[in-house]
């Protein structure tokens, strides 16, 4: 087995190389001047049962992955799989607004193309996997997470809405702690509350877990709010930080004390490897 390392996930495929006891390849990757991808794969993938990983944000790292897969397919890999621990795009999943396109399914079209199998981790919703083609697996960073979160101290794990309460509850089963989502109630028409539910925070550990941490707006709003209602400590939690337009500082100076990620995209808060859950997928077939 092979595992290619594309350049927006260096440190997984490392890791899941190391897991699975597999040769390593490291792509060349570069960006012309006018912003053109290029890759040279320096190994022999013929016959081969390959294994590429590579995150798919940002967009010049979806066409990357997708030259990558030629260059497999080209050389004559018997197996592609292609492991995209963030799966860009998610976040359209289906038609909101008339005249709008399902970005997940387009984008899945493309890497089902030349691959016989996609893994990816926490996907945004699970009915995107059933928009490939090929056999598609969605595997679950939050044990991870939460192992993490034991070691805070955490004794509170809050969703920050009704929507993401079952990923709350999960990780508050891994670690043993208590949980519960954050609700908004409108005071007037400029004034809004968010609070727990029904737990009472006050001189608690409190995590808040979402999948995704974009701008950090959402988790920074309920992160104060908890300070105010006497939390002791906030801890932001999330399997693919983005952390656009000055999030972490943002998060900070609203009352998180910190913010942990995992390397679904590698950043400066990335302590958490998904590399060991990706990794099942392919030892539970090897039995
Ligand atoms: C939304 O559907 C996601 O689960 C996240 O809650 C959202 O992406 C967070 O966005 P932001 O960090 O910009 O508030």
């Amino acid at each position: 087995m092979k595992v290619l390392a594309g350049s927006s996930s260096r440190h997984c495929a490392r890791e899941l190389a190391s897991i699975l006891k597999a040769d390593l390849v490291e792509v060349e990757q570069k960006v012309f001047p006018d912003g053109e991808v290029y890759v040279r794969v320096p190994a022999n993938l013929r016959g081969e049962d390959v294994v590429i990983v590579q995150t798919t944000y940002p967009t010049p790292a979806l066409l990357e992955l997708l030259f990558l897969q030629e260059a497999a397919h080209d050389q004559g890999a018997a197996h592609i799989t292609a492991v995209v621990p963030y799966f860009s795009y998610s976040r359209q999943d289906r038609v909101f607004h008339d005249g709008e396109i399902v970005s997940a399914k387009a984008v899945a079209e493309l890497i089902e193309l030349k691959a016989d199998r996609f893994i990816t981790v926490d996907p945004h919703k699970e009915h995107i996997l059933g928009f490939f083609g090929v056999e598609a697996h969605g595997v679950s960073a939050v044990p991870l997470l939460a192992k993490h979160l034991e070691k805070m101290g955490v004794q509170t794990v809050l969703a920050p809405d009704k929507g993401a309460l079952d990923r709350a509850q999960f990780a508050a089963k891994c670690l043993g702690a208590e949980f519960d989502y954050m609700e908004k109630t409108r005071l007037s028409g400029t004034e809004v509350v968010m609070k727990a539910k029904s737990l009472d925070v006050r001189g608690k550990t409190v995590a808040i877990i979402d999948d995704i941490i974009s701008t950090g707006g959402t988790i920074a709003t309920a992160a104060a709010e908890l300070k105010r209602q006497g939390a002791t400590r906030v801890i932001a939690a999330c399997t693919h930080g983005l952390f656009l337009n000055n999030a972490l500082p943002r998060l900070h100076a609203n009352g998180c004390d910190q913010v942990i990620a995992t390397d679904a995209i590698e950043t400066q808060v990335s302590p958490v490897g998904v590399a060991p859950v990706i990794a099942d997928v392919f030892l539970e077939r090897r039995g």
